[in-house]
This record gives C-alpha cells, structure tokens and sequence, in this order.
C-alpha cells in the first residue's frame, strides 16, 4: 500500500525522519500500535543508515519503551515518572547520550515518536530532564462531512474545498486505502485520535452504512487502526425507519429500542473499537425526536443506551435553530437557539452522550462570541466543534491561518478572568474539527491549509501551545527540515503570510462581528444583503442610520442573559463591549465611536482598504520566494494568492461602497470608493 509520488507527504516527508533514521533505536513493547513504531522507524532507517531492534543489543541512541517493559535498559530505567503517563502520554528525557520515550500505553509510545521526529536533531542533543507529556482531551476527532454519494447541490464532499473525498466516489467506497493510511499517520503525527466517516447531513445512501455498508466502514477502521485512530459514523435519527422499516422512530418505543440495540451489537461485531455515532437531529431538516413529541435527551439517551456496553459514544449536535424563520420577526434569534435549546435539558443527558456544540452561538463566521452553551451545561459533557474547512474563511482559496482564533476561543473565560477556561471545560472531554481535506493532491486544495489540520490537531492535545509556534513546528516538519539559510528565509516568508492571516480575512469580510455578508447558497464572496430577507436569521439590520444586531436585554433579543457574568454584563454594555463584537451584540449609528477611537462607518472603510492591502503584501512576499519552495507548491500558491487579492478586492468594494451609499459619510481620507 503506497501513495503515488505526486501526493504531497505533507508534514510527513521522508526527511522528517532524517534524524530518528540515522541512530540506533530500541523499540520494546508488544501490540499492533507498538509495531507501528518500529515499522516507521524500521523505514527511516532503510533509507538513512540508522538501525531498529526489538531487544536490547546496545547501545541506542534513542529508546521508546513500555514502563512494563522488561528489563528496561539502563537508561531507561533511570527515568522515575513521578505521576501517572496516562494510555496516550509520555515522558521524554535524555540522559548520557540516550534519548528516552517512556510510556504506559503503545499508544503513548506512538505519540513519543512523533515527538522525537518533531525535534529532529534537537531531541538528540545535550541532557533533557523528564517532561511529561499527555493530552489535554481525551477525544481529538475529526469529522469528514464526506458523502458516499455524490450530492446533487453539496457534491462529494459538503463544504469540502479539496476535491472528492479519500475515502468514497461516485456511490462507492473507493477500494484503493492507500491514502486513508498515509492520512492516518499524519494525523497521529500531530494527535488526531477519532474520525467520523461521514456526512452529519446523512442521505439515503449514506445512512445504509449502519447496517448493509457497515463492511465499508470496517475496512476503514483496518486503516486506521495501527495508528491509533478510531472511527465514528453519522447516523439518521430515522434509521429505524428508512432501515429498518418500524413505522416510528420515536426514541420511547420499546420496539425502537430494541432496533438499535441490536444494531449496534452488529456494529461492535465488525468494528470492536468503534468510537459511536454522531448526529444532526432536528436541524435543518435532519429528522430527530420532536417529531414524536419528544426531545433531544430523550433522542440522545436512546443512542447512548444502545452503545453503552461497549463504551461507545454519541456525539450529539447541538446546531439546532429555525431555518425557516420569518425576517420580519424581530423576536427570533438564532444566536439564542442553541442554548434555549439545550441549556434546559442539562443533567438529563446519559454519561456517554457528548453534546457538541459549535464553538460560536452561529455558524462559524470569521468572528463570533463564544457560545454560551459552553458555560451553562456543567452537568452535560461537551464537546467544541471547530471548523477546520473553510466554509467562511476563504474556502481554502484564501490564505487563513486558523489557529490564532482557535486559540482565542480555547482560552476564553466565560466566567471571567478567574474561572475555567473553554480548553478546561473540554478538558479531558473531546474537541471535534470539521475536516478540511480531500483527494487533492495537497490534501487541503491550498498547501498552507495543511496548517490548519495540523494545528487543529496540536491544541486539541495542547490547548495552550501558542499559533506562531505550532506555525514552526509545521514549517519545520513540511519545508525546512535540514536547518539552512533557506530554511530560515522560508520560515519568515510563512510567518509574514500566515501569521495574520485570520485577521487580514476578517479586515476585508463582515466588519465588527455581524457576521455573513457572504454569498447565499455556496457561501465564498461578498453579497451584503444576500442573506438579509432569508429565513436563516443571519442579518445585519443595516439602513441609512445604523448597522448590528441589537441582542441586549435592555432593548434586544435578550441574548446577552446567556452568559454569566461578567460577559452578561460586559456584551450588554456598549461602552464595554469589545470593538470585534460590537455589530453582533448592538445596533449602532455609523457614527459610534469605538474603544478604538475610530467611528463605525470609518472602521468598516480603514480596515477594508488595509486588509485588501495586507492580501496584496501577502502576494509580493510569496512571489518574491519563488526560489525558496517547490516549483509546483509555489505556482499552486500563487494563483491562490491571485484568487486571493481579486476577492479581497470585491469585499473591500462591495463593502464600503454599500455603507458608503447607505450611511452617505464619506471616506475621512477620500479613498476611492465606488
Ligand atoms: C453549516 C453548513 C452546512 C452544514 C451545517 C452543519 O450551516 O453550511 O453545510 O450542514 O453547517 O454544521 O450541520
């Protein structure tokens, strides 16, 4: 099973291993994720000179062993780990000229190998007292909204902005596993532990792999399964129905019940460490338990007690708002749905049902609050859902770099500066990303996308890690792994195009947090009022005074009573309220005057012209480095980039020319608007 050259190996190319391939490497511990270890290093060290044993034949340079392991050689041994590793963690140390991974599980000695190809020759170098290393979350799992079927509006892939998907075509599943492996191995490389196979929006086709295609979904989980990765599937609410042909899928009926009962014995029968399902219920269109009267916990505890014996989970999705709400209806808000919701319901959800929950109140925009369903819920496990593709974030033909964001919501403290953090209350739960990648052969469409799949993966295990150096890590591995005067020139020329990317595509989109402003339907591009009269409720309220949402509970729609305080009160309050969110939580005249000093109608033209101006930049760095990147990555990149400047141009034009004919204030430096 190999990939054909011309798929890009993305953080994984062969010189990645240059260092753990060239030394003598001592791999001890039985089971199938421990022979992944030494098959890998068993590789790098056919091609760089280096050698691998099972049993001691000293000296190493570099042992990766099971604390059980016995004997442990002497440089191992003299590691004492003063806490528990944990099934997933390690410690690392090195000590007289011997690097050491110690761990209680195989799967811990996987990760420590990543971490060893991480540091390339630095992790050969000097003494290292012991660190200890363990995930932060328990579940880091992505969710492929691929469909088997090629849908006739959403395609291959839902949102998906890499091509076809790696692991269906055409109705089929692609037969060929080649590259669900080597992906595999990049996502243990940067800790992915958990995928779903399939859309959240499951069609009929797509449905049938819980029962008729469950082997489809078994030959998968083979794949994955050596580098420690278990699957999930998305199932439909009304599987008993449209599989099983019961005339209800009500989740309080006994002969329901008994349906999933015994298909998911079924399940565990083809695939023993099946991770559990996922569901969309209830939510634009999606069947789920309202329609029997009943409601999400009652829905989800069903799942959940079918799965329980075997430690399975439910992923339940808590994206549940009116998608046919009426625009003239100024009492309904969608930012409010989730937790009206949901919030109720908490403490009546089983032990194994994971309520997943999108990390804003909306729809993944380029800048929302956080969703206050994150804080309400203490009884409920959580999980936050993050959106590595780019649905609203340049469709992976803008450079967007996603992990500043991200950050910004791991470390948010909904109860203030001295409460939890998000990353603490997913803490030891899960986070979940939507998948970026497809059967490109960059994986992600745009090669810098790779960033965002690797940084998805590397603050699920470590939410604290700062961007810029996750940036490096995935610089190092992908382009630069021998250090060099190039090298060091490629990496600023990624940092000056990547860096600020998120908040050079927020600069030129929807300004102050309102949100949207994107084309209806496909979502990539400017349309301001295009969703403005729909029954999503997604609007902006922009007229000739004002633009924003007004959701105080002075005046609004009461949401900012989501959150506790202080944010209850800090979002309520317009002189405190954060310039970045002020449109999403107040209507304001467009001659507000921001904590920035700025007014609101002379923010939206400043920041348009400087982020359509940040995108030109972006485009002269890279061009001038041609000779620094492969010739192919670098043409791809480009054209991009191309793309890139022409749609930040239409964003800045439509934009400001739609306040400026609305508001009628021109430009305090007489730009051109048209
Ligand atoms: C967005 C996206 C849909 C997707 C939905 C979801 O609204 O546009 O394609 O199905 O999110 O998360 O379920």
């Amino acid at each position: 099973m190999t990939i054909p050259d011309s798929v890009h190996p993305a953080w994984l190319p062969p010189e990645a291993f240059r260092a753990v391939g060239s030394r003598r490497t001592l791999v001890l511990g039985d089971g199938l994720l421990a022979e992944t270890v030494h098959d890998e290093v068993a590789r790098a060290c056919a091609r760089y000179g280096g050698r691998v044993r099972r049993a001691e034949d000293g000296p190493y340079d570099l042992v990766l062993a099971l604390m059980a392991a016995q004997p442990l050689p002497e440089a191992a041994a003299a590691v004492h780990p003063d806490a528990e590793i944990g099934d997933e963690g390690y410690v690392l140390a090195r000590r007289d000229g011997v690097t050491v991974v110690l761990a209680d599980g195989t799967a811990g000695l996987l990760y420590g190998l990543f971490h060893v190809v991480r540091l390339g020759e630095r992790a050969f170098a000097g003494e290292r007292p012991a660190e200890h290393h363990r995930p932060a979350t328990r579940r880091r799992m992505l969710d492929h909204w691929d469909n088997v079927d090629v849908h006739p509006v959403m395609g291959q892939v839902e949102r998906g902005y890499a091509g076809g998907s790696i692991f269906w075509r055409d109705g089929a599943p692609r037969g060929d596993l080649a590259r669900v492996r080597a992906y595999a191995r990049l996502l243990a490389a940067c800790g992915v532990n958990a995928i779903s196979v399939n859309n959240v929006n499951v069609h009929a086709t797509e449905a049938r792999l819980l029962t008729d295609r469950l082997g489809d979904v078994a030959a998968i989980a083979d794949v994955l399964r050596p580098y420690g990765i278990r699957v999930h599937l998305s199932v439909s609410f009304a599987s008993p129905v449209v599989l099983g042909g019961l005339p209800t899928a009500d989740p309080l009926d006994e002969d329901v019940r008994t349906w999933w009962t015994g298909v998911t014995e079924r399940v565990y029968e083809a695939i023993p460490d099946f991770g559990g399902y996922v569901v969309k219920a209830d939510s634009e269109g999606q069947p789920g338990p309202f329609a029997y009267g009943r409601d999400h916990a009652d829905g989800a505890n069903l799942l959940a007690e079918a799965l329980a014996p075997y430690d399975g989970v439910v992923h339940w999705r808590a994206f549940v708002y009116n998608h046919r709400q009426d625009w003239r209806d100024r009492s309904t808000d969608r930012a409010r749905a989730a937790y009206d919701h949901f919030a109720p319901l908490d403490g009546r959800f089983r032990g194994n049902v994971v309520l997943q929950v999108k990390h804003g109140p909306i729809d993944f925009q380029p800048r929302e609050p956080v969703s206050p369903v994150i804080a309400a819920m203490p009884a409920t496990r959580l999980a936050v859902e993050l959106q590595v593709t780019q649905e609203y974030t340049g469709q992976q033909r803008h450079v967007c770099y996603l992990a500043p964001m991200w950050r910004e919501v791991l470390g948010f403290r909904p109860w203030g500066p001295e409460g939890a953090a998000v990353a603490d209350v997913v803490g030891g739960g899960d986070l979940v990303g939507v998948s970026n990648v497809g059967d490109d052969p960059y994986w992600t469409g745009h090669p810098l996308a790779q960033a965002n799949l690797y940084a998805f993966g590397r603050l699920a295990w470590e939410p604290r890690l700062d961007p810029a150096a996750i940036l490096d890590e995935w610089i190092d591995l992908t382009f630069a792994p021998v250090a060099s005067v190039e090298a060091e020139r490629s990496r600023q020329v990624l940092h000056a195009v990547m860096d600020d990317s998120w908040r050079t595509y927020e600069r030129y989109t929807a300004p102050l947090g309102v949100g949207f402003m994107v084309r209806p339907g496909h979502h990539y591009g400017p349309d301001v009022d295009g969703y403005e009269y729909t029954p999503w409720g997604t609007y902006h309220f922009a007229d000739r005074d004002g633009v924003g949402v007004d959701r105080t509970r002075a005046t609004g729609t009461g949401f900012t009573g989501q959150y506790p305080p202080p944010w209850s009160e800090v979002y309520e309050a317009l002189a405190d309220c954060p310039d970045e969110l002020l449109l999403f939580f107040h209507h304001v005249p467009y001659g507000h005057v921001l904590r920035s000093g700025s007014t609101v109608i002379q923010h939206i033209y400043d920041t348009h012209f400087a982020g359509a101006e940040q995108a030109a930049e972006a485009r002269k760095r890279w061009e001038e480095a041609a000779e620094l990147f492969d010739p192919a990555l670098h043409a791809r990149v480009k054209d991009l980039l191309d793309e890139q400047v022409r749609c930040a141009e239409e964003w800045r034009d439509q934009v400001n020319a739609y306040f400026f004919r609305k508001s009628g204030v021109p430009d305090a430096h007489g730009r051109r608007i048209p």
